[in-house]
């Protein structure tokens, strides 16, 4: 079955051909980057504009790439959420216009879902009961995957998703915009141990995160305990390398300690991660190191950060365990969705 995929939650338009939910024939993304980078972050308004102008040739290239023709085509998935409001809407409506139009089924399937499949693609067959470990941008929480599509909830953050923390902390090193790959090559340079930041606990949840103080910790290191003191623009290259370098150690090491005793407790078989901060090397390598022994499955390249291949490949399971049945065309965008819905 041939699945195109269609992505446009948040700041990438994208869109992928996938056969039966692994093979990736195509997979097309068109990064905004450049054109949030002076905002320090995405601007929905803009964002929309610009997946209205790039959907179309996308969607052109990922069916040339594949080699395939809309014919061929049996089925339209796409993110229906959670996500900006007007950047769902236009990958949407184009879901549905190309349904109408080509005649084919469509689902709208979960974006973070999504990011979790991603970690599945391409690989020997799923081990369950695992562990699913989501951290993005917007989300940073750990679930329990029985089966696909049975999930339940072990953790989540209280405040600040990892992705933003990293996000928040690039802008006041003044590095540019996303922040989470800025950051991972300044620390780089730095020591992970040169500053002893202290990861968020909530009480009587040992599962769930914080991230807000890690924040603030970072906030006082760079501007004095006053908050006046200094300016970024005073801390040496080396400094902000170090402050990198400490942030990140800490928020990794969080989520790995939080990630091994959920497996343990849930008797998991493997860990699945995936989203933006999944790309990240030194995280690779450290929850390597100190997973105990647990398989570790990481989305292979392209599949860590939003993408439509991890859209099109969960959307030939949702498919399947709806009896065949594709949406109404009544399907509306949400920007929240739980997983476990
Ligand atoms: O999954 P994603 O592409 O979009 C969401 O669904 O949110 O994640 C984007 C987030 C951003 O916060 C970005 O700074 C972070 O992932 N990110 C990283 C890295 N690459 C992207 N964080 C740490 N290290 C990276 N290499
Ligand atoms: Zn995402």
């Amino acid at each position: 079955m041939l699945v195109l995929g269609i992505e446009s939650t948040c700041d990438e338009t994208a869109a992928s051909v996938v056969r039966d939910g692994q093979q990736i024939l195509s997979n097309v993304i068109a990064s905004q980057i450049a054109l949030h980078r002076p905002y320090g972050g995405v601007y929905p308004e803009l964002a929309s504009r610009s997946h209205i102008n790039s959907l179309t040739p996308v969607l052109e290239l990922a069916l040339s790439q594949a080699k395939v023709s809309k014919q061929d085509i049996d089925l339209i998935s796409v993110a229906k959420g959670p996500g900006l409001i007007g950047s769902l809407l236009i990958g949407l409506n184009a879901a549905k216009a190309l349904s109408l139009a080509w005649e084919k089924p469509f689902v709208g399937v979960n974006h973070v879902e999504a990011h979790l499949y991603a970690a599945m693609m391409g690989q020997t067959p799923p081990r369950f009961p695992a562990l699913g470990v989501v951290l993005s941008g917007g989300h940073t929480f750990l679930v329990l995957i029985e089966a696909l599509g049975t999930y339940k909830l072990i953790g989540t953050t209280v405040d600040d998703a990892i992705g933003e923390a990293f996000d928040k902390v690039a802008i006041m090193l003044g590095l540019p915009y996303p922040g989470g790959p800025a950051i991972e090559q300044l620390a780089l340079k730095g020591d992970p141990s040169k500053h002893k930041f202290k990861a968020g606990s909530v009480k009587e949840r040992p599962l769930d995160f914080s991230f807000s103080g890690l924040k603030t910790n970072v906030f006082y290191m760079i501007h004095g305990q006053n908050g006046k003191d200094t300016s970024q623009n005073l801390l040496s290259g080396q400094d902000k390398a170090d402050i990198a370098a400490s942030f990140q150690y800490t928020a990794f090491s969080d989520v790995i300690k939080k990630s091994v005793i959920a497996a343990k407790q849930w008797r998991c078989k493997a860990i699945y991660l995936g989203g933006g901060v999944s790309n990240n090397k030194a995280l690779r390598a450290l929850f390597s190191s100190e997973a105990a022994g647990l398989p570790l499955y990481w989305p292979s390249f392209g599949l860590s950060l939003d993408n439509a291949a991890m859209i099109a490949g969960l959307g030939f399971h949702v498919f399947e365990r709806n009896g065949r049945q594709g949406d109404s065309l009544s399907l509306e965008p949400e920007t929240r969705i739980p997983l476990t819905s």
